[in-house]
């Protein structure tokens, strides 16, 4: 297992660029390959979901080459393949696959998808969704298997809930097609996965359904990805905590209602155009639910919730979108972190920490164990800390660039 030891406690200062999201990353990425042809992407995060997703498409014949933070990818010879190797299982965005797959090949069978455990994350949206355009669903928890006939008719679909990957999957499967898709998700990520199919060449309209109309991609695009919101909210928190950190290429509106929830309680935080400073700040813990755009967002609940136990007050924090997402935290109690439980929900408090080695469970939790180390005045051992590689490119090096102290020990 990976170990970092970190020496907490030291005032940071420094600059940080926003990578590309990797939420919209992965998806666009998959889409690339509906073309059968090239697409150039700009601003792609050199992350471990990333490389994983690009051995899937060695093995699918598909080639790639970075240029800088461009990622050149020719589809032309990409043929159908079982998807049954192990990358498959290293992240959850493999799922697009499946999206991908339906449209092009009317067929997919597939590993069922790893990714981090964030409690129960079934496919059944997805699945509803694939059924209602004609396909045979057959899945147990290792295999997924689809085929059968799209329907030759207009498609009208409503999604079961409120997915990101059901939406963008959803899409992927009827691009050829004329459908009507309700009950869609509004994260940045999933309208990011939208613009880039429309630069590609497909017709889609997004009102209060997403309306696709059957069309011929273009051969080749070029594409910018978004800023990554939960990598910008990752060291907005850390500043608050440490320092002062000047923050570049940030999309401030996909952070506002965050950003002023924050600056309503005390955090000192500027905002200019696409750059952002913030400094260490007496936030005044707030309760809220996390929640679906614009609301504070799941993946940065961990994050607000260390924040809070540095500071004085109490705060109720839940979760509407992965119900008891909260091992961050909790992981925390053994080192003094005076925290409550009750009903799906978490109260923090203030909190005096003591050293100690606390092991990571998933990426935002690891995300959260890091800013606890950081801002904390001991020393801690964070074990598998290695997933932070999955979500945060450059991530040790602008922990050295900041000031932060640290040892990998294994
Ligand atoms: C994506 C993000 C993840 C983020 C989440 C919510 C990627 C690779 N991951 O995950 O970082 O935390 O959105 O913003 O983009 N659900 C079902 N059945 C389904 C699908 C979802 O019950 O078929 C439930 C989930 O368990 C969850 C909620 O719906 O409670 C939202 O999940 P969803 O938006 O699908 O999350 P992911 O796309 O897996």
């Amino acid at each position: 297992m990976s170990k970092i030891k970190i020496y907490g406690g030291k005032y940071l200062s420094g600059t940080v660029k926003i990578h590309g999201s990797k939420n919209a990353c992965l998806p666009i990425m998959c889409a690339s390959l509906l073309n059968k042809g090239k697409a150039t992407i700009g601003n792609v995060p050199k992350i471990a979901d990333v490389y994983n997703l690009l051995n899937i498409f060695s093995y699918l014949n598909v080639s790639y080459i970075f240029v800088d933070d461009f990622l050149v990818i020719d589809s032309s010879k990409l043929i159908y393949k079982d998807l049954l190797i192990d990358e498959v299982l290293k992240f959850r965005a493999s799922y697009y696959l499946i999206g991908v797959f339906l449209a092009l090949f009317g067929k997919c069978k597939i590993y069922y998808p790893g990714g981090c455990k964030l409690g129960e994350r079934p496919l059944d949206y997805h699945f509803e969704a694939f059924k209602a355009m004609g396909y045979n669903v057959n899945c147990n928890e290792n295999l997924i298997e689809i085929d059968g006939k799209l329907k030759n008719e207009h498609i009208n679909i409503t999604l079961k809930g409120n997915s990101v990957g059901a939406t963008i999957n959803t899409v992927f499967a009827a691009i050829f097609s004329n459908a009507t898709i309700y009950n869609y998700s509004l994260e940045p990520e999933v309208i990011d996965t939208l613009d880039f199919l429309g630069k590609l060449g497909f017709k889609i309209i997004k009102n209060r359904s997403i309306e696709i109309f059957a069309s011929i991609p273009k051969r080749s695009v070029k594409y910018k990805i978004i800023p990554d919101r939960i990598e910008a909210l990752t060291y907005i928190i850390m500043a608050l905590l440490c320092g002062n950190i000047k923050l570049e290429n940030v999309n401030l509106l996909h952070i506002d209602y965050p950003i002023r929830t924050l600056i309503l309680n005390n955090a000192d935080i500027i905002m200019y155009k696409n750059v952002l400073c913030c400094n260490k700040s007496k936030v005044v813990p707030f309760s809220f639910d996390a929640d679906l755009y614009p609301k504070i967002p799941t993946d940065a609940q961990p994050l607000f919730s260390i924040l809070f136990l540095f500071n004085n007050g109490s705060a109720i924090i839940g979760d509407k979108v992965f119900k008891n997402r909260f091992s961050a935290p909790l992981e925390l109690v053994h080192l003094g972190a005076r925290i409550n439980t009750m009903d799906n929900k978490i109260i923090t408090n203030h909190s005096v920490f003591v050293s100690g080695s606390v092991k990571a469970s998933d990426l935002r939790a690891c995300a959260a164990l890091f800013l606890f180390a950081i801002a904390s005045p001991t020393n801690t051992i964070i074990n598998n800390y290695e997933i932070i590689e999955r979500g945060y490119a450059d991530f040790l090096r602008n922990l050295k660039n900041l000031g932060v102290k640290y040892e990998i020990i294994e």
